[in-house]
């Protein structure tokens, strides 16, 4: 077996939770909280499909166009709904239903790949997000968050989030954090898991 990179390592874990929980309930519902080019959101809906729903938020219209074509190629537009809308804000377009019954929710933080590079992921958004997150979340619901420090701001939001994620009750939620150690700005892989 390899060391997988982040990104594998966060669909690894949510693979897992999603297969189980797809099992248990009826209709599992995901938030792709950063769908850039669709590359995560395609992954979520394949995982929760046929039944499953998957919402997805970007602030960039380039981000929108290239997840929805990719959706559609795959034929699965029609579990996934888009927004062009700051993540901190979809408890103003989720249904109420769905608070507390959140399965997974990934975060893919930093700037959209082959976009404006000065366009990105901001602390105090990303840690506003999560913290309502954590109230829709269900129980065994998992959120995921890749972590860059390469680019500006990037370090600063690495720590805050790991902060904001150490912080978290231990009663209430299971927290890791994985990195490869022997790489410059590695990225590395936040799980929450809630009890
Ligand atoms: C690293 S990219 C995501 C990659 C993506 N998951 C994929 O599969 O291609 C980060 C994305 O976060 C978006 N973003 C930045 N601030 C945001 C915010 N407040 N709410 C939602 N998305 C945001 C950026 O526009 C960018 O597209």
């Amino acid at each position: 077996m390899h060391i997988p990179s982040t990104l594998s390592s966060a669909r690894k874990f949510l693979s897992s939770h999603l297969t189980k929980a797809s099992s248990t309930v009826e209709t599992c519902v995901v938030i792709d909280a950063t769908i850039g080019n669709g590359h995560d959101t395609l992954f979520l809906a394949e995982q929760v499909q046929p039944n499953g729903k998957v919402y997805g938020f970007d602030i960039q219209n380039d981000a929108i166009t290239a997840t929805r074509s990719r959706l559609q190629a795959a034929n699965l537009l029609p579990i996934v709904e888009l927004y062009r809308l700051s993540h901190d804000r979809f408890d103003e377009v989720l249904p109420k239903v769905h608070l507390g019954h959140i399965q997974a929710v990934m975060f893919n933080l930093g700037y959209l790949p082959h976009g404006d590079p000065s366009i990105i992921t901001q602390p105090s958004t990303t840690i506003a997000a999560l913290s309502k997150m954590t109230h829709w979340l269900a129980s065994g619901g998992i959120i995921t968050l890749a972590l860059y420090t390469g680019h500006p701001g990037g370090q600063e939001e690495a720590a805050s989030v790991i902060k904001w994620a150490t912080s978290l009750p231990a009663k209430s939620f299971q927290v890791m954090w994985q990195q490869i150690l022997n790489r410059n700005h590695a990225p590395s892989l936040v799980v929450i898991e809630k009890k």
